[in-house]
């Protein structure tokens, strides 16, 4: 590759002798150079999009709608080249990225069809020659933040459904992995979106972020990433109210039931972990094992993990490298506080030798609560496992923690499934199954993991406000 990718602004590609470099995490070797964004590029990104919205949200639904057709088909036919960007530029498995592409592209589709069926509502007034209904609005321009472990999917999940809303957008990738969003941005402009309605830039994620959040032509930011930046964002954004979407951190537990199956239980673990090499939100975090199985349990789990192939993305591997040296180092520091507290390593608990940013799948036992490892994402291949003896036991182990995106059981009695539902304090379950991941998800989560939720039956929500009218009239 080695060439310098531009900014999208108003439908013109910018180059900027400024430029970002991008790394392959497989072998930490440079793939290229992205421009980054100056201040008056960023704030003339909002002023086309803003300028743009004025006649994007007036457009019908219909040839909204036919646009995300075009760009839909264009993102299946690039199947190839964006599985290879991604893998390239993320280090993920080649195969899970052909799996993102359609799961992106799924978004894009779902969001042309969900465009023709937006709708507002006549209400029945309770006064004579007075009528009272409500209609949908786009809210404007939407400011979309995206993270490095979905290149294609969190743009697409976003970016798609603001479109078929009527609103305009800026959207920043992330600084490690902007590649992937570039082509889209290419595949955008040929399925024949108008300049401005969709804008990407690059760059410093600070100077964006101040100028985007605190600009009050911008009225929507939606943002996946750490609690950590999405309580930032929501602090920055506060002096001009905007609405707002956060789908932040998760602790994931994934719980195994004495009565479950344990052969699908082990390979919905193995999905629902190994998924990204863990680096994913809804990753599962903490292992809870039914004490009657728990032996028997981690004995098979050990023989599975043993089989997963880590290794370059191109060559067929499992579990690929983790993003960065910042992502080894704290999952080391997550090992050597649980090692410090009692915590005892089953397998794995060191870097892997093939590479600088590969860490060995790793299971940690005689877990408490004090630990890091308890109570922290920690975005890697690396596994607490906690005994515990009672459903009661396990509903309050399971909810200790701030978080609350997704959560996995595994049992075949119906009685319990219910209960469990009820009581874990968690925005989206899996039951029997580690894969929850789809364009119906309402895809979010409860407490310190966010604000909101997107794809689903209601993606366009996010990016509607609803006008209330009461509309006296003489006879
Ligand atoms: C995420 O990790 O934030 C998204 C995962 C998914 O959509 O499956």
């Amino acid at each position: 590759m080695n060439k310098n990718f531009g900014l999208l602004v108003n439908g013109k590609w910018l180059k900027n002798k400024k430029t970002i470099d991008i790394f392959n995490p497989f072998d930490g070797k440079k793939i290229s150079e992205v421009s980054s964004a100056d201040s008056n590029q960023i704030k003339d990104s909002i002023k086309f999009a803003h300028s743009a919205f004025q006649s994007w949200s007036k457009t019908s639904a219909k040839f909204r709608s036919e646009i995300l057709k075009k760009l839909f088909k264009l993102t299946i036919e690039s199947k190839d080249s964006l599985s290879e960007i991604i893998t390239l530029e993320s280090g993920k498995p080649l195969e899970e990225s052909k799996a993102e592409v359609e799961y992106g592209a799924s978004f894009i589709e779902w969001a042309a069809e969900q465009a023709l069926r937006s709708e507002g509502k006549l209400l029945e007034s309770p006064e004579n020659n007075k009528k009272m209904f409500y209609i949908k609005r786009p809210v404007g321009v939407v400011v979309a933040i995206t993270p490095w472990n979905f290149p294609l999917a969190m743009v697409t999940r976003k970016v798609s459904a603001a479109l078929a809303a009527g609103c305009t957008v800026i959207l920043k990738p992330s600084e490690l992995t902007p590649l992937t969003a570039l082509k889209f941005g290419e595949l955008a402009v040929k399925a024949g979106l108008p300049n401005g309605v969709l804008n990407i830039i690059n760059g410093n994620p600070k100077l964006i972020g101040e100028l985007l959040t605190k600009n009050s032509l911008v009225k929507k930011i939606t943002f996946t990433g750490s609690t950590k930046i999405g309580k930032l964002l929501m602090k920055d954004s506060s002096s001009t109210v905007k609405n707002i979407s956060l789908e932040l951190g998760g602790n994931a537990p994934f719980v195994v039931f004495a009565d479950a199956d344990i052969s699908n239980a082990i390979e919905g673990f193995i999905a629902a972990k190994f998924r990204n090499a863990g680096q994913t939100c809804i990753s599962a975090n903490r292992l809870f094992v039914e004490e009657k199985i728990f032996d028997k349990f981690l004995k098979k789990l050990v023989v599975r993990i043993k089989k997963l192939k880590i290794g370059n993305g191109f060559e067929k591997s499992d579990v690929g490298p983790l993003i960065s040296e910042k992502a080894i180092k704290k999952i080391k520091n997550h090992i050597d506080d649980a090692l410090s507290k009692g915590g005892e390593i089953l397998i794995g608990g060191k870097k892997s030798k093939i590479g600088k940013l590969f860490f060995e799948p790793t299971i940690v036992t005689n877990i408490n609560k004090s630990m890091k490892i308890f109570s922290n994402e920690n975005f890697g291949p690396i596994i607490p496992v906690i005994k515990f003896k009672s459903d009661d036991e396990l509903i309050q182990l399971a909810n200790d923690t701030n978080y609350g995106l997704a959560a996995y059981f595994y049992t075949k009695k119906a009685s319990r499934v219910w209960k469990i539902i009820e009581n874990l304090e968690y925005g989206m379950l899996g039951i029997n199954s580690g894969k929850i991941s789809s364009y119906l998800n309402p895809f979010g989560g409860l407490k310190e993991s966010g604000v909101g939720r997107e794809g689903s039956i209601q993606c366009l929500e996010p990016f509607l406000e609803t006008k209330f009218v009461s509309w006296s009239y003489d006879d």
